[in-house]
C-alpha cells in the first residue's frame, strides 16, 4: 500500500493519460496485484530471464508510454513470478537527457499508483566515488543530490507538488534489502547518489565537486523517478550497480559500452538478491 504524502492515487487518477495506459494494461492481463515493481537500468535487461512464466507487453503498445532509444533498454513490460511472488518489471526507462523531459517516466509510475501502488525498486548503472565499492559492486541509494537543475514536477499545479523528500528512499525497504543481501551472501554498499543530467559523462572536475558535496555514486537517472514515485505515494528503494569508478576517481574513465557490459555481468547478483528478498516477504504485502 502507499503511505506518506497522500497525493498518490488522486494524482494518478486525475491524469487521463494514466487512465488510458491502465486500461491497456488491464486488458492485456497486466493489472496486478504485484508484490513489487522493478525498473531495470542500463544493461540489466537480463533480469527478465529470472522471471518465471513471463508475459511481455512492449511500451510501444501502451498509450503514452515512453519509447527509449538508448541501447541496453528494451522498452517492454515483463510480468511474472520472482521468488514465488508476482512482479512487474519495467525493462528499460526513458531518461531526462533523451528529450529534456524530467517527467518522461510520469505515466509509467502513475500507472503503478493506479494498480495498487506496489513497492518500487529502481535500478541503475552508476559511477562510484568509493574505493571499496568498485565495478561490479551493488549499492543501495540512501539519499540524493539533484545536480540537474530539472525537476519532474515543474508544471504540476496541485499542492501535491511540494513533495517531502526526507526518507524518500524508504528505510523499511532498505533494511529488508540489507537483510536479503546478507542472506544471499552479497555485499551491499550504500550511499548518496548525485544526478547529473548527461548524456555526456561527467568531467573529473565535476566528480571532484560531487565528492566534496557528499556524493558516493553518480548517474543520469533514478532521481526524477524517485521524486515522481513519492509524488504518487509509492514506497521506493533504489539500487545502483557500480559499473565504473567515476571520471578521474581512481583512474575512472566511463564508457557506455563498459557500463552495459559490467551491469549485465552483475545482473545475476541482482536477480539473486531480488529472488531472496521477495521469497522472504521483504517488500511487504503487495
Ligand atoms: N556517470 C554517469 N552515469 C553513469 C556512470 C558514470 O560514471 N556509470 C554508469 N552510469
Amino acid at each position: 500500500m502507499s503511505r506518506g504524502a497522500d497525493p498518490s492515487a488522486a494524482g494518478a487518477a486525475a491524469d487521463p493519460r494514466v487512465g488510458q495506459a491502465v486500461a491497456r494494461l488491464r486488458a492485456g492481463g497486466f493489472g496486478g496485484p504485484f508484490a513489487l515493481a522493478v525498473v531495470a537500468g542500463t544493461g540489466l535487461g537480463p533480469l527478465a530471464a529470472r522471471i518465471e512464466a513471463p508475459r511481455i507487453l512492449p511500451y510501444a503498445e501502451i498509450p503514452h508510454f515512453p519509447v527509449s532509444g538508448v541501447s541496453g533498454h528494451a522498452g517492454q513490460l515483463v510480468a511474472g513470478d520472482l521468488g514465488g511472488r508476482p512482479v512487474l518489471l519495467f525493462q528499460g526507462r526513458a531518461h531526462a537527457y533523451e528529450q529534456g523531459d524530467a517527467a518522461a517516466m510520469r505515466v509509467p509510475l502513475g500507472v503503478l499508483a493506479a494498480l495498487g501502488a506496489p513497492p518500487l525498486l529502481l535500478t541503475n548503472a552508476a559511477g562510484s566515488l568509493r574505493h571499496e565499492a568498485g565495478p561490479g559492486r551493488l549499492a543501495l541509494i540512501t539519499d540524493h543530490l539533484n545536480l540537474s537543475g530539472l525537476n519532474p514536477l515543474i508544471g504540476e499545479h496541485s499542492e501535491a507538488r511540494f513533495v517531502p523528500m526526507v526518507d524518500a528512499y524508504d528505510p523499511g525497504l532498505r533494511k529488508s534489502l540489507h537483510g536479503a543481501a546478507a542472506a544471499a551472501d552479497l555485499v551491499l554498499h550504500e550511499g548518496v547518489y548525485a544526478w547529473f543530467l548527461g548524456p555526456s559523462f561527467e568531467t573529473p572536475a565535476e566528480i571532484r565537486m560531487a565528492g566534496r558535496l557528499g556524493a558516493d555514486l553518480v548517474g543520469m537517472s533514478t532521481v526524477p523517478e524517485v521524486i515522481l514515485a513519492r509524488f504518487f505515494g509509492l514506497r521506493v528503494a533504489a539500487l545502483s550497480i557500480v559499473t565504473n569508478y567515476a571520471a578521474g576517481f581512481d583512474g575512472g574513465a566511463p564508457h557506455h559500452a563498459e557500463t552495459k557490459r559490467v551491469a549485465a555481468a552483475a545482473a545475476e547478483d541482482v536477480g539473486r538478491l531480488l529472488a531472496v528478498w521477495l521469497a522472504s516477504g521483504g517488500p511487504g504485502e503487495g
